[in-house]
């Protein structure tokens, strides 16, 4: 599947583009199927109605494990770190995890799980959260894997709306030098979740924690009442996989939903393609399995290729900001596939802590989830990769379950902070704010897809419309990313950042209409206005404009005051950078906030703030400026 030269990469991606069921036929080829497929693809972007390898059955665990078994069963399949350096880390082999997946796969199927349940999940950075995921798919349960930041009320409106039966957690996580009780958190949240049976509770913390008789069950104990015999599950390539929460511009944020063989085939092809990953090497993707980068290229792409994943616990500057390159060393790390917000973190250390550490394992580098900046890339470049790694940029979301443009490390010629070219089978194209699509290079517009690829979302879960109305309705027949692109002289594709009310923190996608929503329901609170801002380390920092009209008493507590609602009503990720209380919101006539000017005054520009004559009270602005400067 690996592509070795420009050339063939660009035969390739003209054929992709000219015989698309005849390429992903062949890339499908690589993979194990109970039965092949009777059509490869059948469409439309109108519903949208998108399916992949019709007719063919499957078990994704099947090519995760069982098939590695004969050659490869005493190979590395994970290797994990723990947040502490002086725990010692463990090594799964495919052997060892296929047993352990089929074991707790056992265990759900004793406590009432059948084929299409729904199952939450909300566990630390452990490997038995691999597991957790992985025997969800042996028994063709749905996962929906919630991330450990992740308030009380976030968790209990994703498992209502998905109404899951069952939940795995820990008592508690470990995070650098903090610890979260997590179970603490799924007791609150299930306080108003009627459709929760059984909670399955592992032991890492061992804080002490509250198992209610009937519902709470130890992990532990669980998998001994269970023999390691599982068979896979027949999957039809169509049913749902997994579903996972994304924000967006408006309302709650919605579920994903991903299925099985397309998934599965566009995951490990990227995954082999784009970094080139040889046998016996270890790949070190720093993300949470909580987001989709983590389900992607720590869980599915790496193991459906058979290859070593690394899984770390910890923070990448705990204890020290030499963190992660000792644990490339320790670990002889090939591949390390981080984001900028941690390589800037760690760059505002300067490269003392680098000093000493034997880093030459390595052979690419990867970055994800935000723009990254050329200062930022150069770093990586030069300090991180001694300049003889390649560095994809790799460009995608949750809805495109997996890389989209990115390049092949060692053929496609790199330019900095740019993710240059759009992968075989993936057809971008710039649309101006009409949809008409703008042709040439040396171009800007905003990024859509024009023909499906097997990763790509099938719907959002319980509410077809509002996939078709997010996705597939701004511009019609077209799939719209949300995300503005530069295509430059050359044809290489650079993302600018989202171009809707999506901002993007530590390359955490937060809506800002999610976080209005939240600081709204704070007492004394009138209305509220959202906007990112420039951060130098998270990339872009929340800025909340806040109508407070009674402060009971000092400001900078209320303050506090409104940074816990939000931590209650989503969770810490959610919390802004800086508020400013203000008497009065930038509106339209119409009652539309002019988000375009309180997007420049928090990037701390005072005097270009474009046309504002169509404003109910222009006065309004100059009282904002003054505040900001204020603060
Ligand atoms: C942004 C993460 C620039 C983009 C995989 C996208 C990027 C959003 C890059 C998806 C990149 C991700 N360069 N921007 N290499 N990768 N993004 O769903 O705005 O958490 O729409 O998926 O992150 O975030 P999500």
């Amino acid at each position: 599947m690996q592509i070795k030269s420009l050339a063939e990469y660009e035969e390739t991606y003209k054929f992709s583009v000219d015989h698309p069921e005849e390429f992903w036929a062949g890339i499908a080829e690589n993979f194990l199927w109970k039965k092949k497929w009777d059509k490869v693809l059948s469409w439309n972007f109108t519903e949208p109605k998108i399916k992949w390898f019709e007719g063919a059955k499957l078990n994704i665990t099947e090519n995760c494990l069982d098939r590695h078994l004969e050659k490869n069963g005493d190979k590395p399949a994970i290797i994990w770190e723990s947040n502490d350096p002086e725990k010692p880390s463990v090594t799964l082999t495919y052997k060892i995890l296929h047993e352990q997946v089929c074991r707790f796969a056992n265990v759900l199927k004793k406590n009432g799980v059948k084929k299409g349940d729904r199952i939450c999940i909300y566990m630390p950075m452990v490997p038995e959260l691999a597991i957790a995921v992985l025997a969800c798919a042996r028994i063709g349960a749905v996962h929906s894997v919630i991330f450990g930041g992740f308030s009380a009320k976030s968790i209990a409106d994703r498992i209502n709306d998905s109404a899951c039966k069952l939940v795995i957690t820990a008592d508690g996580s470990f995070r650098g030098n903090k610890q979260i009780q997590l179970k603490e958190v799924i007791d609150d949240a299930l306080i108003g979740c009627p459709t929760v049976e059984k909670v399955i509770v592992l032991t890492h913390t061992r804080t002490p924690v509250s198992m209610l008789k009937g519902r709470d069950l130890w992990y532990e104990d669980e998998i001994k009442l269970v023999d390691t015999v599982c068979p896979a599950e027949e999957m039809d390539a169509e049913d749902m996989l997994f579903i996972l929460y994304t924000s967006g511009s408006t309302g709650k944020p919605k579920g994903v939903v991903h299925t099985v063989g397309g998934y599965m085939v566009y995951a490990g092809y990227t995954f082999s393609n784009a970094f080139n990953y040889q046998p016996g090497e270890v790949f070190f993707c720093t993300a949470d399995i909580g987001w989709i980068t983590g389900h992607s290229y720590i869980v599915y792409g790496p193991l459906s290729q058979g290859a070593t994943t690394l899984i770390f616990e910890g923070i990448p500057t705990y204890p020290t900001p030499s963190r992660f390159w000792e644990i490339v060393e320790k670990h002889k790390v090939n591949i390390l596939y981080t984001a900028p917000t941690a390589i800037r973190s760690l760059m505002s250390f300067g490269t003392e802590p680098l000093n000493g550490i034997d880093m030459s394992s390595l052979r690419v580098l990867g970055s994800v989830g935000e723009p990254i900046n050329e200062e930022a890339w150069h770093w990586f470049d030069e300090e991180v990769g001694h300049k003889k790694c390649p560095i994809v940029d790799t460009w995608w979301q949750t809805e495109t379950g997996g890389l989209m443009i990115s390049p092949i490390a060692f053929v496609t010629p790199l330019k900095p902070a740019c993710a240059t070219l759009p992968l075989p089978g993936v057809q971008p194209l710039l649309v101006d704010e009409q949809g008409k699509e703008i042709e040439g290079n040396g171009v800007n517009g905003n990024l859509c897809i024009k023909f499906p690829w097997p990763g790509m979302l099938r719907t959002t879960y319980g509410d077809h419309e509002r996939c078709k109305q997010t996705y597939f309705s701004t511009y019609p027949e077209l799939y719209f990313t949300g995300d503005g692109c530069m295509r430059d002289e050359n044809g290489y594709y650079k993302i600018t950042g989202r171009v809707d009310d999506v901002i993007n923190v530590s390359g955490h996608r937060i809506g800002t209409a999610e976080v209005e929503n939240a600081i709204n329901m704070h007492a004394g609170v009138v209305e509220s206005a959202v906007v990112g801002f420039p951060h130098e380390v998270k990339g872009q920092g929340i800025y909340a404009f806040v109508i407070y009209p009674k402060i009971h008493d000092e400001p900078e507590l209320t303050k506090k005051d409104i940074l816990q609602t939000v931590t209650r009503v989503i969770g810490a990720i959610a919390k802004p950078d800086k508020i400013l209380f203000v008497s009065g919101l930038p509106k339209t006539r119409s009652g539309k906030i002019m988000r375009r000017i309180l997007r420049k005054i928090a990037e701390g520009e005072t005097t270009s703030l474009g046309d504002t004559s169509t404003l109910l009270d222009p006065a309004v602005v100059d009282e904002i400026i003054a505040a900001a400067q204020q603060l």
